[in-house]
């Protein structure tokens, strides 16, 4: 799908954040089978608890269970749960612990409700006590059921009459009445045919089958039953039957829906045989550096070219200024385009967190140009950071793993990666695919601007090289293992880098803290001296990133201060480095290649070694905890 541009809609009310996986179904199977089988695939999305609700006739059944889904499936394993309407969830907590009375789907407390919702009501608090002096009680201490119960009272404000969609009808007047955002899915008791969902600012995925249709916050939920599937906007609204489904926006006002084929390899989302689905997302990543360059390099070999940038040359060598923003891992990759932008392109640019930058107020002049990097598509804080550029004016342009995300859609133009699914919470394919494409769109700027044609093609063929280089950085992963072995024990590290090597010794802190909670931090090497040295021991080792540059000699001499105060040294060095050997306890090696290439290389060895880290000390690398893989909150 091209990127495209998409105005606000005239119903569309105030949109903030939202997250978790939601599911839905109607249609002739049994239901518990689909929404379980939805829930795997969205489990990534959160993992404190799961539940699903049925329709079983006329009667709601809910199950719910703390802990990862395997709770839920053991515990709905021996009821005899055969209906064909239900909904499903797996949470990331936001209001309220991690109880079962908190777990979705929740019910109204007339019992004629149930609903799964991912996001945040703002306004709970006052619709709580609304609906407490109308006789209404709450089990949990969630948002959510307020939304359950509010959905009920006006239902019940209907008498339950006979007309056709006053269950969807129900739904949108409540909704009315919500500040936040949402993407849910509801059951009623009366209605056992019938599903409804609706979207603000969480996504919400309406999947159309043969005489069934489904509902997710994820196509991953249902696309192995479906790819026939329609995006719904934010303030929309969708009433399904097995049969028919009707889609309206919050004024009631009928939408016509667009109807998508998902092009996907389902068997990319599958963990095949591998013990993680981090350790097979690292190794596929010569195959999803291949997809993002595949098709993009110019006939003659000395540009990169993009189909969906929306933006034409001209309209590009008048951009005096680039403003980077993402989150986490992505936001690392910004840090290195920053270096290859400036470098290739001379074009000044500044890397924000979007979560900084939506309510900073910068001030950008009109020459300057957005881009936001965001492996999902769906983070609230990068979605809400573009709108806010967008709303002042500015172009701007997404990079993203996201093909009809949020992000892909809002934005003027964009770049997809094309990394195929990433499921391990931790990013690893997405980031160096991030890296990848800023390195070639950073290469188009510059052919545009001064990048002679020989160092166009020089830096074509180094990008060409390097699926093949880390194919031989990955034959190492045996030797990174050992290594971790070695420092499994330890509580804190460093990770020092320096100039477009500094950004990838940020990303080596996060992903270590990530999936084996070791604490560490990450530093240009330089700034070590400073401060950090001072936790320096022999129960410290520092990861240094040293690989052949102009700035080498300096790093050694890091390395040098280190080594005499008796802290280990674990290295990523060039073939052939001049490091001296007797400073590095532990060197990975990496070929040599040009600083495009090189922040690529150089995260290889890192994500092996957080994941081998993580895998020793006992965590689950798939799903660390507290995180999730789509962070849709503010
Ligand atoms: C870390 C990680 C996160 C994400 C961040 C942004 O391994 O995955 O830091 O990078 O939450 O997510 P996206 O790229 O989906 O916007």
């Amino acid at each position: 799908m091209k990127f495209s541009c998409q105005g606000e809609r005239p119903c569309a009310r105030v949109l903030a954040k939202a997250m978790c996986g939601i599911i839905g179904y109607v249609g002739r199977h049994r239901a518990k089978d689909i929404l379980m089988d939805g829930l795997k695939r969205l489990e990534y999305r959160g993992y404190d608890s799961a539940g699903i609700a049925l329709l079983e006739g006329s009667e709601l059944r809910i199950v719910r269970a703390v802990g990862q889904l395997e709770a839920l499936i053991r515990k709905a394993a021996p009821l005899e749960l055969a209906g064909t309407v239900g909904i499903g969830h797996t949470r990331w907590a936001t209001h309220g612990g991690v109880v079962e009375e908190n777990a979705h789907p929740h019910r109204s407390s007339d019992g004629k409700i149930a609903l799964v919702h991912n996001g945040v009501i703002e306004n709970f608090a006052t619709i709580r006590e609304f609906l407490l002096s109308r006789g209404y009680c709450f089990a949990s201490e969630t948002d959510s059921e307020v939304l359950a119960n509010l959905i009920a009272y006006h239902y019940g404000r209907g008498g339950g009459s006979g007309e056709k969609n006053h269950f969807g009808e129900s739904v949108r007047r409540a909704l009315l009445h919500v500040q936040g955002t949402y993407g849910i899915a509801v059951l009623c008791e009366d209605r056992p045919g019938e599903l409804v969902g609706a979207r603000n600012s969480s996504p919400l995925i309406l999947g159309i089958g043969d005489g069934e249709h489904f509902l997710a916050s994820d196509a991953a939920g249902f696309a192995a039953r479906t790819r026939d599937v329609v995006f719904l906007r934010d303030g929309e609204l969708v009433w399904a039957s097995g049969e028919e489904f009707l889609l309206t926006n919050l004024c009631q006002e009928r939408v016509e829906a667009q109807r998508q084929e998902l092009d996907w390899d389902l068997t990319a989302g599958e963990r095949g045989g591998y013990p993680h689905f981090m350790v097979k997302e690292i190794l596929e990543q010569p195959q999803a550096l291949e997809n993002a360059m595949r098709g993009r390099f110019s006939a003659d070999g000395s540009t990169a070219h993009f189909g969906g940038l929306a933006m034409t040359p001209q309209e590009l060598r008048q951009v005096e200024r680039i403003v980077l923003c993402a989150c986490g891992t992505a936001h690392c990759a910004c840090l290195v385009g920053e270096y290859l932008i400036e470098g290739l392109a001379r074009i000044p640019v500044e890397v924000e967190y979007a979560s900084e930058f939506r309510y900073r107020n910068a001030p950008m002049d009109r020459h300057t140009l957005v881009l936001v990097v965001s492996q999902s598509g769906e983070t609230l804080d990068t979605l809400e950071a573009m709108r806010e550029a967008r709303r002042k004016g500015f172009r701007v342009l997404a990079i993203t793993n996201g093909v009809g995300s949020s992000i892909a859609r809002e934005a003027d133009g964009g770049i997809y990666q094309h990394a195929g699914p990433e499921i391990g919470v931790a990013s690893t394919k997405a980031f160096t695919s991030q890296l990848c494409l800023l390195a070639l769109f950073a290469l188009y700027l510059g052919r545009l601007r001064d990048l002679s044609f020989d160092e166009g093609v020089s830096i074509v063929e180094v990008l060409r090289a390097v699926p093949g280089q880390v194919r031989e950085i990955l034959l190492q992963g045996e030797a990174i293992r050992r290594i971790a072995e070695r420092h499994g024990r330890c509580r804190d590290m460093l990770f020092l880098g320096r100039q477009v090597l500094f950004p990838i010794a940020l990303e080596g802190a996060l992903k270590l803290k990530e999936v084996s909670y070791v604490h560490a931090e990450g530093y240009a090497a330089a700034e070590m001296k400073h401060g950090p040295i001072a936790l320096v021991t022999p129960e410290c080792p520092s990861f240094f990133l040293a690989c052949d540059g102009a700035t080498l000699p300096k790093t050694i001499s890091n390395m040098h201060e280190i080594h005499a105060r008796g802290g280990p040294i674990i290295a990523v060095l060039s073939q052939g480095s001049a490091v001296p050997r007797e400073i590095v306890d532990d060197p990975i090696w990496i070929p040599r290649a040009h600083g495009v290439a090189l922040p690529i290389l150089a995260a290889i060895p890192i994500q092996l070694f957080a994941y081998h880290m993580g895998v020793l000390r006992g965590g689950d690398v798939d799903k660390p905890r507290n995180l999730a893989k789509s962070v849709t909150v503010e």
